[in-house]
């Protein structure tokens, strides 16, 4: 019996290997140039890691071990914690602000579906030591700097953007208890996937008061910042935080990829500022990224309080994307031969393989075949292989140590002394 990936998993082929390449690569070239350092952490972290501050619906997916020495473990859902847990350990020495990134693989045991596995990557920018919205901004332009850099226009994805603080501000302000804060984002973050009626019962359930229910109803179906009620000072203060991070994302030259949505919360505990989520226009997919403030992760984690923000987006959404808009190939190079190297008589193939070697130690990437025979057949798999030039060793090669080789774009040809072509490598 052939045994199959385990559910949620893929096997990476060479030609999907290719593309996760090309997204992975892009990912790390936005990164660079928007001055992010890359960082990495192990695979599994102390279980206890994730109880702290990510909230039950990632506690919920964990794929969790005990170790032979009894220790709880659990392979990494995200990799804030472990980001918290490694700045918190050489707070001191490390130069700020801390604009790092990575691109981990995680594991989530989430049902599988559309844009949901149980293995995925998911690049990661986070700046810590920076309690500004210039920050957040960042963040938020990084995101879309990459995505744009791909193809993707207005037209197809948009930043939506809201402010837990405002958020809070506004729930407090119609007598929310601040016990009550963190269920009450949980169900907010929810209701695009609930029915009404399931979001009517729950928001009884954790609201029973009908005065209450309506001013949540009424605010969060607030479609600018400009329309926001201003309850208080700490309502006036969260609004000017937003209308600051549009007017930098303005002179950033990527206002048109954002908007106000006062949906946005996001499902992760540790949040405590902007958050932000991109979603394609249509609005068919999950979200590409998500990503926010959390200013009290670091202290949560026996560190000192330092401000942070950062966002993570994955991969399996971002295929689809950009698939459905044509802007990743299926064909990808899954590697790049300079030289195929080819010989007609078998009694050749020594010098095949030494020239094979000589190419290679000279820092051009060569291959050969390991079979003589026709030129015209073997030939085809140079061209199969997409390699860029052909050295056949034939006759000539006997007669004179000449080497035939064939440009395989242009279809040129000429012919070398052995000498004379590795020497000039
Ligand atoms: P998150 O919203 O849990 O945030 O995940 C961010 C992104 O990761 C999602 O928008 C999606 O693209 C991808 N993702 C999440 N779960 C899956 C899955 N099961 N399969 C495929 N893709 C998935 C975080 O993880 C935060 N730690 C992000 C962050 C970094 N916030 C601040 N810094």
């Amino acid at each position: 019996m052939k045994i199959p990936p385990v559910k949620g998993t893929r096997d990476f082929y060479p030609p999907i290997m290719a593309r996760r390449n090309f997204i992975v690569d892009g990912w790390k070239k936005a990164s660079l140039r928007n001055g992010f350092e890359e960082y990495d952490g192990p695979i599994f972290e102390y279980l206890k890691m994730y109880q702290i501050k990510s909230g039950d619906e990632i506690v919920e997916q964990l794929f969790n071990l005990t170790d032979r020495g009894d220790r709880e473990l659990a392979i990494r859902p995200e990799i804030t914690p472990t980001l918290a847990r490694m700045v918190n350990q050489q707070v001191n020495s490390l130069p700020r602000p801390i604009k790092w990134f990575s691109v981990p693989r995680l594991c989530r045991a989430e049902r599988p579906q559309k844009g949901r596995l149980r293995e995925f990557f998911q690049w990661n920018i986070d700046i810590i030591g920076i309690d500004d919205v210039r920050a957040d901004a960042e963040v938020i332009f990084t995101a879309i700097d990459y995505l744009r850099s791909l193809g993707l226009t207005s037209k197809d994805i948009k930043a939506k953007i809201s402010s837990r603080k405002l958020l809070s501000a506004l729930l407090r302000s119609i007598g929310i208890d601040e016990k009550d804060l963190s269920a009450i984002y949980v169900l907010l973050d929810k209701k695009a996937k609930l029915s009404d009626e399931a979001f009517e019962e729950m928001l009884t359930k954790q609201v029973p008061d009908k005065v209450m229910q309506d001013k949540i109803k009424h605010f969060m179906a607030v479609d600018s910042v400009e329309h926001v009620v201003i309850e208080n000072d700490e309502v006036a203060r969260a609004v000017d935080e937003v209308k600051e991070l549009f007017k930098l994302l303005e002179l950033m030259g990527v206002a048109d990829f954002c908007t106000f949505d006062m949906h946005i919360v996001r499902g992760l505990a540790y949040y405590t500022g902007i958050v932000f989520e991109i979603h394609d226009v249509v609005g068919e997919l999950r979200a590409v990224c998500g990503g926010g403030r959390f200013d009290n992760l670091l202290r949560d984690f026996g560190g000192p309080e330092i401000a942070a923000t950062g966002m993570g987006m994955g991969d399996c959404v971002l295929e689809i994307l950009l698939e459905q808009n044509g802007l990743i190939a299926n064909d990808l190079p899954t590697r790049s031969i300079d030289y195929y190297i080819i010989c007609t008589e078998d009694l050749l193939m020594m010098q095949a393989i030494s020239l094979t070697a000589k190419i290679r130690t000279a820092g051009k990437c060569a291959d050969f075949s390991y079979k003589s025979g026709k030129v015209g057949k073997l030939m085809k798999t140079a061209s199969e292989l997409k390699a860029k030039n052909c050295i056949i060793l034939g006759q000539e090669f006997i007669d004179g140590q000449e080497l035939v080789i064939k440009d395989m774009q242009t279809g040129q040809q000429k012919q070398e002394k052995n000498e004379t072509f590795i020497t000039s490598l």
